[in-house]
């Protein structure tokens, strides 16, 4: 017998072995139950790989990067069956290309998305809550922060001094610590990127001002930093719009640099977002940064980063349909993206920064929905539980009760009829969950892709990218692309910015 047939007598002895379970019994009267199926399946992909890997490998000149900020490997496979079933393929699944990033932190076993940030885009890991700034500076504080620790990016000893209010808060001088938005406006990095989209306006207008929503601004050095942007921009078009109608009447031929603050605060939930709301959608914004992006005359490339941070803002409020409803949007703007461009010159990286506490305990059956109904019942207490559940979070107080343990979940979610604000069973109380430290699954796709496959270090990616695309020289004198910094980057993490 040759392995062949090993291995089909193993599958075999397996599905005879499956089919005696109740639970695939639910799913009925379809291909699954057809080993040609499966078969089928596995060729297409094996030969879509083969011819892959005899293509010619160009220097990228474009890089995609798209970070779905608290996107587990266990919020996709959940994601999947939430937007159509366990076979549903995202589009960022789709990518030749995947590895696990280990994402430590120098002081954290479990990173945040400060510490994940820095390493995939400066290339150095760091210690926890600092953005762009070498692991002998440590979260908060400025005494140890010199121009030598800096690293080449948005850089702040701690990722929550947004505006310079955070950095005199917290006993520094605004004057020496410049604040995020401070930076993304007048930083050397900053000045340069052609779009700007995300939320967030509060950090950038002073406090005597009121913004578009009638709320007064944070910062407290009197500065209208979009005001300031635009007079940076001398001689070029510099637009700066606060809702998605300014957007979609842009003509992106006319204008030369673009920054657009949608919210006040964070962007808002993807499923929150309602018709006539001033919210673009994420794909909205990916659509004309990128038509800002491939201009004729960017003749040396471009770098767009996109950074969905309401996956992960999701699971700290322990509610999953609505991290899943993020992620099928984030695919959708995703798959945009790549439809855009082109594989031939283009290097596409998906991945998440952070993991989550999420879990899907077994034995569901493949029909059921795992936020609504029962996984199994429990062999010690004798109640049903949920086919997901979180380590941390504030959902703890509704599903365990003071003195009687734990409550039957389904008669918790009998009380919650509004299905997306449904939460899932968090062990341990607090008042938002935290990230999760499991490795990050990268997928990637384009020139030079498969240096992303196999386990790694996070900050590897970085050093990806810069040698695929040449830049600094990076790949051994072979350069015949170089992305210039004047090039692009849209920051829509919102993370950065709120
Ligand atoms: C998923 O499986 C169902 C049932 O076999 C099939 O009808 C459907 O086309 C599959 N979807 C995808 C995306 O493969
Ligand atoms: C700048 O671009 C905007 C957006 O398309 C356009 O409305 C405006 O007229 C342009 N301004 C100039 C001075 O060209």
């Amino acid at each position: 017998m040759n392995r062949w047939c090993v291995w089909q007598g193993l599958l075999l002895g397996l599905v005879l072995l499956l089919a005696t379970s109740p639970e695939l019994r639910q799913v009925e009267g379809h291909e699954e139950h057809d080993a040609h199926y499966w078969q089928h399946m596995a060729h297409e992909l094996l030969f879509e790989k083969k011819d892959y890997t005899m293509q010619k490998i160009n220097v990228a000149k474009n890089i995609m990067v798209f970070v779905g900020s608290g996107m587990s490997q266990a919020t996709v496979t959940a994601a999947r069956f939430y937007n159509g079933g366990d076979n549903e393929t995202f589009a960022f699944e789709r990518l030749k290309w995947s590895g696990n990033a280990r994402t430590y932190c120098v002081d954290s076993r479990v990173p945040d998305s400060a510490c994940a940030g820095t390493a995939f885009l400066t290339g150095v890991k760091s210690n926890r809550g600092t953005v762009a700034v070498d692991p002998t500076v440590q979260r908060g504080d400025c005494s140890t922060l010199d121009a030598a620790k800096k690293l080449t990016s948005i850089a702040n000893p701690d990722s929550g001094w947004e505006s310079d209010a955070d950095v005199t808060a917290a006993g520094c001088s605004s004057a020496t610590t410049s604040d995020i938005a401070h930076q993304l406006i007048h930083g050397d990095i900053g000045k340069h990127f052609k779009v700007i989209l995300g939320g967030g306006r509060k950090n950038f207008i002073p406090t005597a001002q009121t913004d578009a929503s009638g709320a007064p601004g944070l910062r407290t050095d009197g500065k209208n930093l979009p005001q300031e942007w635009q007079q940076s921009k001398q001689g070029k078009n510099a637009t700066y719009i606060t809702t998605v109608g300014e957007l979609a009447s842009l003509d992106t031929s006319k204008v030369d640099y673009l920054l657009g603050l949608f919210d006040y605060d964070h962007l808002p939930f993807s499923a929150d977002i309602a018709d006539g709301s001033d919210t673009p959608a994420l794909v909205r914004m990916v659509h004309y940064s990128l038509e800002m992006l491939q201009k004729p005359e960017h003749t040396d490339g471009f770098l767009l980063f996109v950074e969905d941070g309401n996956i992960r803002r999701a699971h700290g409020q322990n509610k999953p349909r609505k991290a899943f409803e993020q992620v099928r949007h984030y695919a959708g703007a995703f798959n945009m993206a790549k439809m855009m461009a082109n594989e031939q010159n283009t290097l596409f990286i998906s991945m998440n920064d952070v993991g989550s506490t999420l879990t899907l305990p077994g034995y569901a059956a493949r029909s059921s929905d795992p936020t609504a109904t029962a996984a199994g019942t429990s062999d010690a207490d004798a109640l049903p539980y949920l086919g997901l559940s979180y380590a941390t979070g504030p959902a703890h107080s509704t599903y365990y009760g003071p003195g009687t343990g734990r409550l039957d979940p389904l008669k918790v979610l009998e009380g919650m009829p509004n299905a997306l604000e449904r939460t899932c069973p968090a062990v341990v109380p607090m008042a938002e969950g935290v990230d999760g430290g499991e490795d990050a699954t990268v997928y990637a796709s384009g020139p030079w892709a498969f240096m992303l496959s196999g386990g790694y270090e996070q900050h590897f990616v970085a050093h990806t990218i810069a040698f695929a695309s040449c830049m600094d020289g990076a790949c051994d004198g072979a350069a015949t692309a170089v992305l210039s910094l004047g090039a692009v980057l849209l920051a829509l993490g919102v993370r950065f910015l709120v």
